[in-house]
């Protein structure tokens, strides 16, 4: 057995899991899009750049959405330049042709459109049916791939459940999986926007997604800790094979469309259990528990990551 690190979990490995996962950081995005105050661009910059010095290779940056419908992030076209030098990955969301024209004016190598398993939420969010939301994808999606080979990412939200129409069946999700990946989507993610999924339920997901042809290869997950079940549910994705999982640093996040949705999967508390677990991530827990501290001030308010309390406490 390794020796432990001060602050850092004893590496105990588990068999089953993957040898390394990609952490999919979304705080400057899913965490700040949900903000009452909006924080400031330089802000915005140089808590992205903090992110990328502790060691994660993927930051969602923004979103070029319509400002009036997301004001939090309207200044995507300040932030993008101020940051697009790191060298890291920065997906950007695009929900049609006008935000991957703006997107890719900037530079943008990897895009993420954004569907949803639910009518309500399609509409809530998109203003679109499934349908409509998916045949408004289509271009977005062939013209990214298309115009020099940029990335795209498909999320898929309400995969478990909805705030207005209860449990989603496993096969309307599967369903807008297929038509996503079909459509040329390089890799999905899996949303639990409002954090009800459980560990069983992640399980026959994943189980009915392999029987439809979906290799887990191209499956992230996305959880939403409302009630405490973000990393159970992540432990039970890695072990169906999954490697990537988006979470957010400090915990930040929700959807402003969706109103019982909280906070991420705290990137903190997906490291920890992670290191715990020898699976190496290539981030430095401590910066990123600094990082978090430090946007913790801007914001006014604590971290509800459980790491991130413990470990600040520890240091001071
Ligand atoms: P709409 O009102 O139906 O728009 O909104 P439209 O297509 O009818 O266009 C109306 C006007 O908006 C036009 O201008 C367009 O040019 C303009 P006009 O011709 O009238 O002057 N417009 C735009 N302007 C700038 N950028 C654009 C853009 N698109 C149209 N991209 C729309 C449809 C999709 C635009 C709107 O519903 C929207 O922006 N929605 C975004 C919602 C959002 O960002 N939600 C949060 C992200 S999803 C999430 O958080 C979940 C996730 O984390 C996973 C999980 O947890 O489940 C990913
Ligand atoms: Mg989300």
């Amino acid at each position: 057995m390794n020796t432990p690190e001060l602050g850092l979990p004893m590496p105990v490995p588990a068999a089953g899991l993957p040898t390394h996962v990609r952490i999919h950081e979304v705080g400057a995005r899913d965490g700040l899009q949900n903000e009452k105050a909006t924080v400031p661009t330089a802000v915005k910059a140089e808590f992205i750049r903090r992110l990328a010095g502790t060691g994660l290779t993927t930051i969602e940056a923004t979103s070029f959405v319509h400002p009036k419908w997301v004001p939090q992030l309207a200044d995507a076209e300040d932030l993008y330049p101020q940051i697009s030098d790191l060298p890291v990955s920065l997906p950007v969301l695009v929900p049609n042709e006008r935000g991957l024209d703006r997107a890719l004016a900037l530079g943008a190598r990897r895009v993420a459109v954004f569907a949803s398993a639910t009518e309500s939420f399609a509409k809530a969010n998109l203003n679109r049916t499934v349908d409509e939301s998916l045949a408004m994808f289509e271009p977005v999606v062939s013209r990214a791939k298309g115009e020099g080979d940029v990335h795209v990412r498909g999320y898929l939200s309400m995969c478990f459940g909805d705030p207005w129409e209860g449990p989603v069946p496993v096969p309307q999700v599967v369903r807008v999986c297929r038509a996503l990946l079909d459509m040329g989507c390089d890799e999905l993610s899996l949303g639990d926007t409002i954090g009800v999924a459980t560990p069983g339920h992640v399980t026959a997901l994943l189980a009915a997604l392999t029987e439809a042809g979906v290799p887990v290869s191209a499956l992230g997950v996305h959880f939403h800790d409302t009630y405490g079940q973000a990393l159970a549910n992540t432990l039970a994705a890695l072990q169906q094979g999954v490697s990537t999982v988006d979470a957010s640093a400090g915990g930040l996040g929700g959807c402003p469309f969706a109103k019982s949705a909280t906070g991420n999967l705290a990137t903190e508390d997906l490291v920890w259990m992670l290191r715990g677990l020898g699976i190496d991530t290539g981030v430095d827990l401590g910066r990123l528990v600094a990082t978090s501290v430090w946007m913790a001030a801007h914001l006014g308010r604590p971290s509800p990551s459980r790491t991130v309390r413990a470990l600040s406490h520890q240091e001071s």
